[in-house]
């Protein structure tokens, strides 16, 4: 698949560099153009501005902070409508660790489909850190990471194949919507961390009992 992707950050450098492995073809385009290059570089993509990555997508990541959303979804300009537009992004205020909303409670995901009309919006990959992301693959005690996504039926068919071209099991968590929930439970554990505490002590699932199938 040709994979474009808005944002030269971290979550990028995880992202492309696992799609690169997997075989697909990916350009990312930044608002800092030597950044962009050098990234795509280190990990054998392609690079561009915002526009030609939009362009380039037959699927597009968004992988930017919540200040620079609103820029990067204009410089994409039209580019976006149609397209599978698999969102990442977990709007924060740094400040305080408290989720940014917009209109009327909206998430991320949701802004970016106001932004880009006619953009098929999912969200996904936001709940795991960038260094979970660069696992080869992301598992955890012999277990694939299984990734929660949430957005346009449209768009679900590219984000599963995204998500298990890193080794991941993708989990269908429903529709546009249910990106505020996602966006939600990244940040309590966001909070957690940079607290200090540990989040798997708090979110530490268990399955007792659980009935066997054969
Ligand atoms: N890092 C993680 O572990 C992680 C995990 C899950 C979700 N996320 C989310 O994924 C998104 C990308 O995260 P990241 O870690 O890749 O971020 P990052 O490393 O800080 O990179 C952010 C990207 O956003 C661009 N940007 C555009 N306008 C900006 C502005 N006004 N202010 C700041 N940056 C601006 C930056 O441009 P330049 O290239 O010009 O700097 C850069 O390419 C964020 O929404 C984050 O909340 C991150």
């Amino acid at each position: 698949m040709k994979i474009g992707v808005l944002g030269a950050g971290a979550m990028t450098e995880a992202l492309a560099a696992g799609w690169v492995r997997a075989g697909h073809d990916v350009l990312i385009g930044g608002r800092t153009p030597a950044k962009a290059e050098a990234l795509a570089g280190r990990v054998g993509a392609r690079s561009g501005t915002l526009r030609d990555a939009a362009e380039f997508g037959d699927a597009v990541l968004v992988a930017v902070r919540r200040e620079g959303l609103a820029d990067t979804i204009a410089a994409a300009g039209g580019a976006l409508a149609g397209k599978p537009v698999i969102d990442c992004g977990n709007a924060v205020d740094t400040a305080d660790f408290s989720q940014v909303t917009y209109r009327d409670g909206a998430s991320m995901a949701e802004e970016i489909a106001r932004l880009a009309p006619g953009a098929h919006v999912v969200k996904a990959f936001n709940q795991a850190h960038a260094s979970v992301w660069a696992m080869t693959p992301p598992a955890f005690d012999g277990r694939p990471l299984a990734v929660p996504f949430a957005g346009d039926e449209e768009a679900k068919p590219a984000a599963r194949t995204l998500i298990t071209a890193l080794g991941a099991e993708p989990l269908d968590a429903g529709d546009l919507r249910q990106a505020r929930n996602l966006e939600a439970m990244a940040i309590v554990v966001i909070r957690l961390l940079f607290s200090g505490h540990d989040p798997h002590s708090v979110f530490a699932f268990t399955t007792p009992n659980r009935p066997t199938t054969r």
